[in-house]
């Protein structure tokens, strides 16, 4: 039997129309449509997004990626999916996984493909691009990202202060994802360098509920939800 192909299709950062044309029609064509399981009870990011594209006669396959950083309960969820998916392809299905913004910008569909490379080399795999939130929050605060010879650093996370320290120093545009756990120290090192009034943070960006924060000096402290991001320009120039 010839086996299944596995689609991780871009879907936007919240919006359902920033998916691309050829996301939709292979979104909708797939039999199966996968995507990662929301916090409790609740649906998927992911899920939120495309529900309103999905037919009646798909069947949806729910994945569970723990929020954690321990290696091995990541790797022993990344087989657990796998696996999951495998059991469609191999009878010849289809899946469609459904990835927040871009599939191929820091996204959960990575480790998935990988772990089902390594397990099954012969498995097929395409990916559609899309919107990744970089770009989404440019759009929400009607800014350009970059222009002109402007360095871009982006930054998936703060692991050390330095880090920010180094990308403020090399780049004019600074962008920094995971950002509602750091914010407070995040906010200290902006007020030092005077960035404040030239900072940025888009809360669920292109979702009905986007929040945007202007000039930070405002706002030293933030409850912010995961999907937060921080833009600096460093220089208009
Ligand atoms: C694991 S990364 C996923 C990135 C995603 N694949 C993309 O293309 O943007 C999660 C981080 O992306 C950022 N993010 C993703 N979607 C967002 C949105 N709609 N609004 C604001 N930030 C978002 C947040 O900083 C969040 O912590």
């Amino acid at each position: 039997m010839q086996l299944g192909i596995l689609y991780g299709i871009s879907v936007g950062t919240g919006d359902p129309e920033l998916i691309t044309l050829k996301g939709l029609r292979w979104l909708q064509q797939c039999p199966i449509v996968a995507f990662p399981a929301g916090l409790g009870d609740r649906p998927g990011i992911a899920q939120q997004i495309i529900t309103t594209w999905l037919k009646p006669q798909q069947t949806t396959l729910t994945l569970n990626f723990p929020y954690v950083q321990d290696e091995s309960i990541l790797v022993s969820a990344w087989q657990q999916a796998a696996q999951q998916v495998w059991d469609y392809l191999k009878q010849g299905q289809d899946i469609a996984f459904a990835c927040e913004g871009d599939v191929s910008f820091y996204s959960t569909f990575t480790y998935l493909a990988q772990t089902l490379q390594e397990l099954h080399p012969e498995v097929i795999i395409k990916t559609v691009p899309g919107v990744c939130s970089p770009m989404a929050i440019a759009s929400a605060l009607q800014i350009p990202l970059t222009i002109r010879s402007q360095r871009l650093a982006i930054l998936p996370a703060l692991y050390t202060i330095n880090e920010l320290e180094t990308a403020l120093d090399w780049a004019e545009v600074v962008v920094l994802l995971k950002v509602s756990s750091v914010y407070q120290q995040v906010w200290q090192i902006l007020h030092q360098r005077k960035l404040l009034a030239h900072s940025w943070i888009v809360e669920k960006a292109t979702f009905p509920e986007q929040k945007i924060y202007r000039n930070l000096a405002r706002y030293p402290r933030l409850q912010l939800s995961y999907f937060s991001l921080l833009l600096v320009k460093a220089s208009d120039i």
